[in-house]
């Protein structure tokens, strides 16, 4: 049976007819205007002749991300349709019938689901909600073995929040090469650390076997541009970039264009700092209201991300309080199940805080309501 993404299908079914969408994973998006505030980019820009980009992704954008990782050359990137098409690409090359994966849970859930249609057994490692979403990497250990193909971590963690330490980040690479297993770090989410107190390190170099996944779409608000890439020794570039050529051909020349501008510093820095500063007053809005609604729901501070995973203390399903939010406020949020775990709503805050105050004030006598208030 097809397993369904059923996260993006809830967003895609009820996006466009709701008030409020706070299902959304991304911060409010940058303009056009804004990236291009240099004249000398839009004349550059508007001389872009629109034709195929390179397949791979053109070399200036490649530069400019391998700048981004200690000792990754332009040749080690591939550039793809978000980290979407990446991570589809992985399971696609890593992944066939009978082979064994783990990802975390809860987490985002195209890898299980895509590795689950391919006819892998898909086992789950546990964030834990009662200790800070802290991994169970005693329990990696366990479920790892010489037959594991791949382990999938993102980090910073959607829906969660959470960051690996350096200590977590060696434990689950020594496990990995213990058994020989890639790891695919999904790391969409990095550089959305709200406070500078936590960095999130990447995967990338510290393993011959990792393949390193990110994107314009979360961090940078740019989840417009359809860019994202990949990271990995050459021989697995190489295969990536095969599926690559059957999947897309190419990205977009404008989207390469505008992606290499938006990662050039000190634009980049410039990015981070304004979704950092959106986050955080996001974050004041939505802390506030959940202790104002503390007989209610609870929510453990995310370390990165504009998104909050919101425990509720309803003896409901998450599809049935979304429903309800859904219907009785014109608001969408995510149920937990679509992340892998019940008793949980995701809950975006980095879309503007006046927008995000008003859908929640409108969230809150539906909540109230169902626990009978
Ligand atoms: C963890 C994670 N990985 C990958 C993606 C895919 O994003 P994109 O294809 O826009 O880069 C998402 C989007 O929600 C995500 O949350």
């Amino acid at each position: 049976m097809f397993q369904r993404f059923e996260l993006e299908n809830w967003q895609s079914a009820y996006e466009q007819t709701v008030r409020f969408n706070l299902a959304d994973s991304t911060l409010e998006p940058v303009r056009l205007g804004e990236l291009l505030d240099d004249p000398g980019d839009l004349d550059e820009l508007l001389g872009t002749a629109l034709y195929y980009p390179e397949v791979n992704g053109e070399r200036a954008l490649r530069e400019v991300i391998a700048g981004l990782y200690p000792d990754v050359g332009a040749d080690d990137v591939l550039v793809t349709v978000g980290a979407s098409e990446a991570n589809a690409a992985v399971v696609d090359v890593l992944c066939g019938p009978g082979d064994d994966v783990i990802v975390m849970q809860p987490g985002y859930q195209q890898v299980w689901g895509l590795a689950t249609n391919n006819g892998c057994n898909v086992r789950e490692f546990p964030l834990d909600p009662d200790d800070g979403w802290r991994p169970d990497l005693d329990a990696l250990e366990s479920l790892a073995g010489t037959t594991t193909k791949l382990i999938y971590v993102c980090n910073p963690n959607n829906p969660s929040g959470y960051v690996l330490t350096e200590e977590e980040i060696a434990r689950i690479v020594a496990i990995a090469e213990r058994y020989g297993a890639w790891i695919l770090a999904d790391e969409v989410y990095q550089g959305s650390e709200r406070a500078a107190r936590k960095h999130a390190a990447t995967f990338v170099g510290r393993y011959d076997k990792v393949i390193g996944v990110n994107s314009m779409s979360k961090t940078y608000g740019l989840s417009g541009l359809r860019i994202g890439w990949a990271i990995a020794r050459p021989d697995m570039i190489e295969q990536l970039w095969r599926r690559h050529e059957y999947a897309v051909i190419a990205t977009g020349r404008i989207d390469n264009a505008l992606a290499r501008l938006a990662l050039s510093e000190p634009r980049r820095g410039g990015l981070l700092k304004r979704n950092r500063e959106a986050m955080n007053r996001g974050w004041d809005v939505l802390r506030a209201w959940a202790a104002d609604n503390a007989d209610v729901v609870t929510v453990h501070e995310p370390e990165a991300t504009g998104l909050a995973f919101v425990r509720y203390h309803l003896e409901l399903s998450s599809v049935e309080v979304g429903h309800a939010i859904r219907e009785g406020a014109s608001v969408l949020v995510c149920p937990g199940v679509f992340f892998g775990i019940e008793g949980h709503l995701r809950i975006n805050f980095g879309f503007g805080v006046d927008y995000v105050r008003a859908a929640l004030a409108a969230t809150t006598p539906v909540l109230q309501g169902l626990a009978g208030r």
